[in-house]
């Protein structure tokens, strides 16, 4: 997951909206704001950490995530150790001191190519500087060429509650040309350890629309991972963009089969929903299908997603504390050098007004499927039917959501096309910038 800055693939269609404003609108002036935020104490109000582990075996051709590739266990170390020195910074600041964190998400990367010592000194630390005790959901990813049965009693041990893997596609010839290491069997043999290992909640991703695939191939990976009966599927049309392999090789005209348009994508992702909805699955996302939603609520989603702090720990990660935006240095030399030098490594913030809040907390809801309205008033004295009165009423005429009385629920098309829907509401001065 996260840091999400996809840069905006070619053509528009349905590429991934982690914030607003755009992540273009943030600057390093705007720094000092995140100084400001970490001073004012929040007691009582939640707080979560997303710390971002950038190490990968190898690049897959569609991936925008920052990553170093095949990186010695001595880069890794040094890496871990800044990132403990920079959650030591933050623990000091009155705004994080003595607040108990609700969530961890440890992400990628592909944070499985660390070892065990790795993950338990990085958990080890963050315990011990941050008010870890209590925790209620720690998100970890993997991919399965490195999944490992020790390794897991190792995440099992250190509190990891929701497991997520990368499978992408069950199909090895597809696999193959968009560059994963992994091939099918590998996600089973990984399965089988991580159902053994029995946690309290496993993710798979898939990606429809890879490169190569076919209506027959997407309904066979759809098939398999519904026999797997994971906790949840996350599905992700794919996206092309400009810092992949795959937008040079478009580019180049040197694609092997030709990318799949947006409209096919979403039919796809639309007939994978149905088949989960008729296996028993919730869908309580635009990406996300749930077995059962009672007892699987993804709190890091949940609560980012209705303006909770979150700090960002990591190079290039992103951080939300106080209504103000962070994303860290975006090299590993950067990142590491700010932290050695004893600076919060914060390369670029907006501080958001509170109207700019409820545009944020409304469209990233938006990709819930539904978004009740009455919080919105408790919380920022605001009737969104009156001040989203045009945007709304247009995008109900097209067949993209209905107003209700007290809520606003996409259709399933609109569901299936939210993040693109999503500028309507966005203040006009943000409505036609660059994305990243
Ligand atoms: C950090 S990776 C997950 C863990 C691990 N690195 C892996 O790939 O198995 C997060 C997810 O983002 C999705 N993703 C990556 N690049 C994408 C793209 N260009 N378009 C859509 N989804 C993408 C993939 O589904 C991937 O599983
Ligand atoms: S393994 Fe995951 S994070 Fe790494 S390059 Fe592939 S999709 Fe990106």
């Amino acid at each position: 997951m996260s840091p999400r800055a996809p840069v905006n693939e070619p053509v528009a269609g349905n590429y991934f909206v982690a914030a607003y404003p755009p992540f273009s609108a943030w600057d390093a002036a705007q720094v000092a704001s995140l100084h400001e935020a970490l001073q004012e104490p929040a007691p009582g109000k939640p707080l979560g950490v997303y710390v971002h582990l950038p190490f990968c075996q190898k690049k897959c051709d569609y991936c925008y995530y920052l990553s170093y590739i095949a990186q010695p266990a001595a880069v890794v170390d040094q890496y871990l150790k800044a990132v403990l020195r920079e959650s030591a910074f933050y623990a000091e600041h009155p705004g994080v001191k003595g607040r108990p964190l609700s969530f961890a998400y440890l992400g990628g990367g592909t944070p499985s190519s660390l070892n065990s010592t790795q993950v338990r000194r990085l958990v080890d630390g963050l315990r011990q500087r941050l008010f870890w005790n209590g925790i209620e959901e720690v998100t970890f990813e993997c991919a399965p060429r490195s999944v490992r049965r020790e390794f897991l009693e190792t995440l099992r041990e250190v509190g990891v509650t929701r497991l997520s893997m990368g499978v992408q596609s069950f199909d090895d010839e597809l696999l193959r040309l968009n560059g994963r290491v992994h091939l099918a069997e590998d996600v089973g043999r990984a399965y089988l350890l991580i159902r053994e290992a029995d946690f309290a909640w496993v993710n798979l991703d898939l990606m429809c629309g890879l490169l190569g695939e076919t209506e027959a191939k997407w309904q066979a990976s759809v098939r398999q991972v519904i026999e797997l009966e994971p906790d949840s599927v996350t599905i992700y049309q794919t996206e092309i963009p400009h810092n992949t392999k795959l937008y040079r090789d478009l580019k180049a005209g040197d694609l092997p089969a030709a990318p799949i348009s947006w409209e096919v994508k979403r039919a796809r992702l639309d007939a994978g929903f149905r088949e989960l909805e008729r296996a028993g699955y919730t869908i309580v996302s635009a990406y996300n299908a749930v077995k059962d939603p009672r007892r699987h609520r993804f709190l890091y989603q949940d609560y980012l997603w209705r303006g909770v702090d979150m700090l960002g720990l990591g190079v290039a990660a992103f951080g939300y504390f106080g209504g103000v935006h962070a994303q860290n240095e975006i090299t590993l030399e950067q990142y590491e050098a700010a932290v050695a030098r004893g600076e919060v490594p914060v390369k670029r913030a907006f501080r958001l007004s509170a109207h700019d809040q409820m545009v944020r907390e409304f469209v990233l809801q938006l990709k819930l499927g539904e978004v009740p309205l009455a919080p919105f008033r408790e919380r920022f004295g605001a009737d969104l039917a009156t001040v989203f009165a045009k945007p709304l009423q247009g995008l109900a005429a097209e067949g993209w959501l209905t107003i209700l009385p007290e809520f606003v629920r996409l259709t399933r098309p609109g569901l299936l096309r939210v993040d693109r829907l999503l500028s309507r509401f966005y203040a006009l001065q943000f409505r036609d910038i660059r994305y990243t």
